[in-house]
Formats: C-alpha cells, sequence, structure tokens
C-alpha cells in the first residue's frame, strides 16, 4: 500500500529538482505513478548510468515534452497540415528543422519519426522496394537488428546481405564489404551499429557504393551527438540518406530523425507520413528543436570531446582490470569489453553490476563462441556519467567498480558482501556527481 505521507515527503524531494508543480499535481492525481517517477529518479541517482544508448536529457528538454503541445494534431508538415490550428506547432517543427539542417550542414531535415526504429523504416520506404538487395552490418557484428535482421519488418521484406569485422583488428572488414557490395549489387548499404567502439570511414563506403550504384544510408544514431560535438566525422557529406536517434549522446528528446540532400526530400517527407507514421509527436519535435539548440553551443561540444575522453579513459581502465576493448580502444562514447580472461559470461557480469548498482548490458563480441543470450562481452558508455559532469579520473574509479563488480560472484562466499562494498563505493562516486540536480537547472 503507499503510504501518502512518505510520498509527500518525497514529492517535496522531487519538488527540489525541477518538476515542482507538475509533480505536485501528479501526485495528487495519480499518486502510484507519481511513486514511479519517485523510483525511477532514484535509481537514475543512486547508480551509475553506463547504458551506451542512454543520457540524462535537460530540465528544458523535459519541459517542451511535458507540455501542451502534445495535444495537437498536425499531420502533415508546416504549412500543409491536415488539421487547423498548427500556426505555434508549425513555427515548432520549422525551428527544429531549421536547427537540424544548420547544425549538420544538412540540405534537408525530417524531424517526424517518432524512434530511430521508425526512422530506418522510412529510409528503407524512400530508398528502396520490398525484395531489394541491402547489404549492412551482421548483428552478432554490432549492427542494428532494423538493418535487415530476419525478426525485423528489414529483413523480412528486404534481402538482406551482412558484412562484418575482421577477426585481427576487428575493425569493419571494408574489402568485404566491397567484395559483397560486387557479388550482390545492393540498392542500399547500410553502415552506422549499435556496438561498434570506432569512427567508420564514409568516404570509402560512399566510393563502394558509387561502384556498385547504391545508395548510402547511414545510421548515425549512437554517434550523431558527437558529430554535433564535432569529434567524430559527419557522414552528411557522404550519404544519401541519414537517419538517428535524438535521444543518445545527443542528449534530445526519445524519437529519430532523418537527414537528407535535397533531391531525396520529397520522398523521405512521404516515406515517413503518410506512408509510415500518423499524426507527429508536436511535443517531441519541440523538444528535438530545444535539444538541437542545446547541441550548437560551445559548451556541448565541450561535451561531447569529454564524452569522448572519458570512453578513452575507462577503455584503459577496463584493459587493465583483464577486460579487453574489441579494436583495441574506441574513436566515440562506448567501449565493447571482452570478459573471456576472466572467465565470466556478459550475462553474469550484467546481472554482478546490477547488483552493484552499475547499469550496463551484456553484448556479444565479434566471433563470439556464447550465444546471444550469455555474450562474451559487456558494452559501457560514457554519454551518463559525463552529463553527470564526471571526467577521466572519475572512469578510472568507474573501471576498478565494474572489475571488482565483474569478479564478485555472488554464489560464492563474500561475493555478495564484496558486491555490497562495490555498491557502496559506486553510491560515494555518484552523490559527488548527482543526476538532476538543483545547480544543474539553476545554471
Ligand atoms: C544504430 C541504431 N539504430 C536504430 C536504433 C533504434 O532506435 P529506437 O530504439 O529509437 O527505435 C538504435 C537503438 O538503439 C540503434 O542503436
Amino acid at each position: 500500500m503507499l503510504d501518502s505521507g512518505s510520498v509527500a515527503i518525497r514529492g517535496e524531494a522531487y519538488v527540489d529538482t525541477f518538476w515542482g508543480p507538475d509533480f505536485a499535481w501528479l501526485e495528487r492525481a495519480d499518486p502510484e505513478v507519481a511513486q514511479v517517477l519517485l523510483g525511477e529518479l532514484d535509481r537514475q541517482r543512486d547508480g551509475l548510468q553506463l547504458i551506451a544508448s542512454e543520457n540524462f536529457t535537460s530540465p528544458a528538454v523535459l519541459a517542451a515534452l511535458g507540455s501542451t503541445l502534445n495535444d495537437k494534431y498536425a499531420e502533415g508538415y508546416p504549412g500543409r497540415r491536415y488539421y487547423g490550428g498548427c500556426a505555434q506547432v508549425d513555427r515548432a517543427e520549422q525551428l527544429a528543422v531549421e536547427r537540424a539542417e544548420r547544425l549538420f550542414g544538412a540540405e534537408h531535415a525530417n524531424v517526424q519519426p517518432h524512434s530511430g526504429a521508425s526512422a530506418n523504416l522510412a529510409a528503407f520506404a524512400a530508398l528502396a522496394e520490398p525484395g531489394d538487395t541491402v547489404l549492412a552490418m551482421d548483428l552478432p557484428q554490432g549492427g542494428h537488428f532494423t538493418h535487415g535482421s530476419r525478426v525485423n519488418l528489414s529483413g523480412k521484406w528486404f534481402h538482406p546481405i551482412g558484412y562484418g569485422v575482421t577477426p585481427n583488428t576487428e575493425e569493419i572488414d571494408y574489402d568485404e564489404v566491397r567484395d559483397l557490395a560486387l557479388a550482390h549489387r545492393p540498392k542500399v548499404i547500410i553502415c552506422g551499429a549499435t556496438a561498434y567502439p570506432r569512427q567508420i570511414d564514409f568516404a570509402l563506403f560512399r566510393d563502394i557504393a558509387d561502384e556498385v550504384d547504391a545508395y548510402l544510408l547511414v545510421d548515425a544514431s549512437h554517434f550523431i551527438g558527437l558529430v554535433a560535438g564535432g569529434v567524430v566525422a559527419s557522414p552528411v557529406p557522404y550519404a544519401d540518406v541519414v537517419t538517428c536517434t535524438t535521444h543518445k549522446v545527443l542528449r534530445g528528446p526519445r524519437g529519430g530523425m532523418i537527414l537528407c540532400r535535397e533531391e531525396l526530400a520529397q520522398r523521405v517527407d512521404k516515406a515517413v507520413f503518410p506512408f509510415s507514421q500518423g499524426g507527429p509527436m508536436m511535443h517531441a519535435i519541440a523538444a528535438k528543436a530545444v535539444a538541437l539548440r542545446e547541441a550548437s553551443g560551445p559548451a556541448f561540444k565541450a561535451y561531447a570531446r569529454q564524452v569522448v575522453a572519458n570512453a578513452r579513459e575507462l577503455a584503459v581502465g577496463l584493459a587493465r582490470e583483464g577486460m579487453r576493448p574489441v579494436t583495441g580502444g574506441t574513436d566515440t562514447h562506448l567501449v565493447l569489453a571482452d570478459l573471456q580472461e576472466l572467465g565470466v559470461t556478459g550475462r553474469d557480469a550484467e546481472a554482478r553490476c546490477d547488483l552493484a548498482r552499475i547499469v550496463l548490458n551484456k553484448n556479444v563480441i565479434p566471433f563470439d563462441p556464447q550465444r546471444p543470450a550469455l555474450a562474451s562481452g559487456i558494452r559501457v558508455g560514457t554519454p551518463c556519467a559525463t552529463t553527470q559532469g564526471m571526467g577521466e579520473a572519475e572512469m578510472r574509479r568507474v573501471a576498478e567498480l565494474i572489475g571488482a563488480a565483474v569478479r564478485s560472484d555472488p554464489g560464492t562466499t563474500g561475493g555478495a558482501s564484496r558486491l555490497a562494498d562495490v555498491a557502496d563505493g559506486v553510491l560515494e562516486l555518484v552523490r559527488r556527481f548527482p543526476a538532476y540536480a538543483r545547480q544543474e537547472v539553476m545554471a
């Protein structure tokens, strides 16, 4: 049963962030959901959030998300809607589009995709017909399931061919990409991955696509924030179409976005609406506009630099703990670590870390001898910790904490108490760098 007294007290703690009045309202209207929000805030604050695809978005982005723009139907595009009353939401969408085009130097932006998966679906629809061949990175080698996995529409309705990484460098095998492209003449070549720590050579992908007259689709979901911050190369000059999420390093609302050349603009817009989506989520689009403005400033450049510096330091620290960074390191925000030397599966590592307040995910590594449910690796990322203000010194500590957790089997004598010690260490660290602290709001 809900203890309303404690909710009121906890509610004050929540008010001390920035939801203030809105939260008090929710607390009165629906104490059960209010409790969930409090619980999640606690979870985010009292643990180390190392999921590479997550971030703590800003109070301004959350304010736009929790706004009355949620209420508005606006099928269509600015100036061409199927509903009246769209003057304000038109402005929100124009701002988001203009900011995206300016920030990424793109000829055209569509900010309506509800998610990364929706953006990819629309890109497939814009560039290919069912049955066409697409060449993309294999899922077990780091690719994403929306790039042609059999469990996804992309793999059922299109004919996927997979490329991978070389066994020695664990980096993309560009020779294989070219050989497969020449052999299969794909309509679309896709690059961009979900567990690949290195800078992708977009110019080389462009050359290969040109050689076989294919479209080049870059899914920049993971690294678009690093492109915004100027710390990894931009795919925009090379790709026909760039898809991405807006909620990873970019630190925006949950959602998707598509950038493309002007000549593909109409096809992309039609592929989003009406082909694959209905009414756009105008609150999310306003929040994307806010995030894009934030990502255009000098503070975001410094943030992006720190994200990568932190990931590099974390890779070094994990190696010291016996967890080999796949490819030997990282150019981005994420590290894929091989745990085989420690004799611990990714699944057990994830569970042990969870007991120690460290949130990360198990991940297959290239040529993994384990099945995906067990996996030989973990994937960790630095967007959240960097948003909290942590730097390289903290990353050295984070690596030690992960190492101690992964080595502690809760089923053995002393294992559980060692994990409890690690959890104390995590708390000590995160309390010094609180997520959603009041200072951040006032700054
Ligand atoms: C490379 C890549 N593309 C697409 C997606 C899908 O994004 P969403 O979960 O918003 O559909 C992800 C999500 O992690 C991703 O990593």
